[in-house]
């Protein structure tokens, strides 16, 4: 019997560009090369495309349950097929936050055949619950040490250390949303520079400072946004995660709030070391902390406008633009995108091996478009992007099922939870 499917043409393999065949069966990677013995169905996608391990969003905000008007799960999980990712995982500060038995359970039974892409689920880190009864349910565990949309925050020493055991015994990863709370001002604010001074970088350093005594503990920041925080967190050995936004803006964007976010957006020097460090390969992965808000709660003044900025859609894309203009190698996209976070998180995804998952994204680099707001999928109806230049896949497929043709979302509801 040979595969259901073969996919006939280049693909990043092993890290490089192979001209092969990769046939699937059942959803998983059945081999990859030239076979004799076929019969399924065959898709040759010729000379200019290239197909990448689909990509895996560590950190989303989908809103589902309890803040719907912002995104659902089926909108979210549209954009990030759209965007070539096909594995998300969505963070607790949903409403009721997921952070128990009994909140998790409904949340995954809400989300049962409503997803498009695969998905995991964080479970938060409180004061008072034990994290061994919710981590046979979760992906991952979250910790808020800084304050921000949800009300979840545990800033806690003794808090931390009491959950640690179940953490490390679980061996699960506790991402960490790393601003220092004692750290952080509550002056009115204006525009991006005040929510900068409101927030400033010490709080991360301190914060990540704090979790140095948890050696042994699977630790991820998220969204890292300084040069030194990056070396501390490393020379910990903790894993690091960085936003598009925070490696493109910089706080002189006055008082738009579509820029209001947390962490905050750096001084330019900060951002231009941050960036560095990226080029250089030094970040483990690349997290959109898809944070989408309605229009009307961001046309707010400054101080009222909530914190967060979309980007599931185009983090992937703006990538691919970047090796299309060679300032990053096809490499740290097949990294940073898939094979760091399905290493991280433990997943048997995000690269073309036999015995994987079969989601793959397909570009073609020879397709750059401008980001318009107007085709994203997002219910956010805004994006700090608008107007760029990237590279959207066209064609994505999860498990094999193609989700994604010629551009044009096709999708089934077939998104399962990674844990079940
Ligand atoms: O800006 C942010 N928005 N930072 C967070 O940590 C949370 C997020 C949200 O959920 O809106
Ligand atoms: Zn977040």
């Amino acid at each position: 019997m040979g595969p259901e499917l073969v996919i006939a043409g280049r693909a990043f393999i092993g890290g490089e560009l192979k001209e092969t065949e990769i046939g699937i069966t059942d959803g998983k990677i059945v081999f990859i090369g030239p076979k004799a013995d076929r019969g399924g169905d065959r898709i040759d996608i010729g000379t200019s495309r290239i197909v990448l391990p689909g990509g895996i969003d560590p950190h989303v905000h989908f809103r589902d349950p309890g803040m719907t008007q912002k995104e659902d799960f089926g909108t979210g999980s549209t954009s990030a097929i759209c965007g070539g990712i096909t594995c998300v995982l969505d963070m607790p500060n949903t409403k009721p936050p997921a952070m128990d038995i009994e909140s998790i359970r409904d949340k995954k039974a809400r989300l049962r055949k409503r997803s498009y892409c695969d998905y995991g689920l964080f479970g938060a880190i409180t004061k008072n619950r034990s994290p061994a009864k919710i981590a046979p349910l979760v992906a991952g565990f979250k910790l808020f040490m800084g304050s921000t949309t949800g009300d979840i925050l545990t800033n806690d020493d003794s808090a931390i250390a009491r959950a640690s055991q179940d953490i490390i015994s679980s061996g699960k990863v506790l991402s960490v949303h790393a601003e220092d709370n004692n750290f952080l001002l509550h002056e009115p604010e204006y525009d991006c520079t005040d929510h900068l001074r409101n927030r400033p970088s010490a709080a991360e350093m301190n914060a990540i400072r704090r979790l140095s005594p948890y050696v042994g503990m699977k630790i991820n920041i998220c969204h890292i946004t300084t040069a030194e925080s990056l070396a501390l967190a490393s020379s910990l050995g903790f894993t690091t995660e960085v936003t598009m936004h925070h490696l493109m803006f910089d706080a002189g964007r006055g008082q738009s709030t579509q820029f209001k976010v947390n962490p905050p957006l750096r001084d330019i020097k900060t951002r231009e070391s941050l960036y560095k460090s990226f080029e250089e390969g030094s970040i483990t992965m690349i997290g959109s902390d898809h944070a989408p808000h309605t229009a009307d709660e961001k046309s707010q003044e400054f101080d009222y406008a909530p914190s967060g900025i979309p980007g599931i859609e185009t983090t992937m894309p703006i990538m691919m633009h970047m090796v299309r203009m060679g300032t990053i190698p096809l490499q740290r996209v097949a990294e940073m995108c898939s094979a760091a976070p399905a290493r991280v998180f433990g997943m048997n995804k995000g690269a073309i091996e036999v015995g994987k998952d079969a989601d793959l994204s397909i570009f073609d680099l020879r397709n750059s478009e401008q980001i318009s707001v107007t085709k994203m999928h997002s219910k956010a109806g805004y994006t700090p992007y608008d107007g760029w230049s990237a590279v959207f896949p066209d064609m994505v497929l999860l498990r094999g099922e193609v989700q994604l043709q010629d551009g044009e979302f096709c999708g089934e509801a077939m998104g399962e939870d990674i844990i079940g």
